[in-house]
């Protein structure tokens, strides 16, 4: 299994009570992680025993640290160099469960140095294989990029696991080549589904797993084999080429939410490498979002807490 992670991130967790913008405040904790959806993904693979191998385009200043941090997490990560400065988010945790989310911009990149990138990551593919790319792309690649990447991916005969906003996604889904799997949240299924641009917000109403089901149809007309709309803390729903179904969510105390979709990606694909059916695959990569949004790892999850949640979830 290979994550490419295109637009790195470093998550700067910034812990404390209440924030009052336009103050000086005193934090609580500051944590930082090296990220980016693909990586958070990549974490929800280790839970589940799988070990991909996650191939990030890199930016030179502050490579070494991010590098060395993931390495000491256990991951096997290769990096494609390019220029600039890796970007940072900024993410406000406030005790009432308030989060704000300030991502930076990630460093340019130009067209000949991402085709590179998309050579380098899908040399040696080889057929069935998974490959999970999730979240932005840096300034420079345009969303026709992504379609070049869907197709590249594809000649290999490998299987694409997308993830990614609606500005990028529907370049994605234009074909003639497609992606195996999209796991996009509920707002960002419906702004695909509509043309429009999804609020960075997940609704969880209480019609919200009915809309989720009704996105992930929409979208699997489209032709994608399998189709996961996330609902946030009211759960999920799929649909294959098999069959259909809903998960509703768990009760979870929540830490940092921050990667919940990516660390479901990484728990779903690991256990459909794994040979699991997709009804099983979705109830473990539930349990793996709700063992990472309990701890502060975007995407970390503890492969004991992963178990306890899919016990919750196979007797509900
Ligand atoms: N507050 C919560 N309580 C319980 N489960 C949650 C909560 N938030 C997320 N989850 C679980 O994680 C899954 C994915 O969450 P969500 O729909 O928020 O993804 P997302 O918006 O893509 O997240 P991100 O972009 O931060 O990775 C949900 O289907 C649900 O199972
Ligand atoms: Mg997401």
């Amino acid at each position: 299994m290979l994550a490419i992670c295109p637009n790195p991130t470093i998550d700067r967790l910034v812990i404390l009570d209440t924030l009052t913008p336009g103050t000086v405040e005193r934090v609580r904790q500051n944590r930082a992680y090296p990220a980016g959806k693909s990586v958070s993904a990549a974490r929800g693979c280790l839970a589940n025993g799988a070990a991909p191998r996650v191939h990030v385009l890199l930016p030179a200043t502050g490579s070494n640290w991010y590098l060395d941090t993931l390495r000491a997490e256990g991951m096997d990560v290769t990096s494609h160099a390019c220029s600039g400065t890796v970007r940072e988010s900024i993410i406000v945790l406030e005790d009432d469960g308030r989060v704000t989310v300030l991502n930076g911009p990630g460093a340019p990149v130009s067209v000949a140095r991402w085709d590179d990138f998309v050579q380098a990551s899908t040399a040696g593919l080889r057929p069935g294989v998974w490959v999970i790319c999730s979240g932005s792309f840096p300034p420079g690649v345009g969303p026709e990029a992504l379609a070049g990447l869907v197709a590249a991916i594809a000649a290999t005969g490998a299987r694409l696991a997308l993830d990614t906003g609606p500005a990028w996604m529907p370049l994605a889904l234009r074909g003639p080549a497609l992606p195996a799997l999209i796991t996009p949240n509920l707002a960002e299924a419906e702004a695909i589904l509509t043309g429009g641009t999804a609020p960075e917000v997940t609704g969880v109403g209480d019609d919200a797993l009915a809309r989720a089901a009704g996105a992930a149809a929409g979208l699997h007309e489209r032709g994608i084999d399998a189709v996961v709309v996330t609902a946030g803390s009211a759960g999920l729903a799929w649909v294959t080429r098999e069959g259909a179904g809903v998960l509703p969510g768990q009760k979870v105390n929540v830490r940092n939410p921050i990667g919940a979709g990516d660390a479901f990606l990484g728990g779903l694909v690991s256990r459909l490498e794994a040979g699991f059916d997709f009804a099983e695959a979705a109830g473990w990569g539930m349990a793996t979002s709700c063992a990472a949004i309990e701890q502060w790892s975007p995407g970390g999850a503890a492969a004991k807490r992963v178990a306890h949640f899919h016990d919750l979830i196979t007797a509900s």
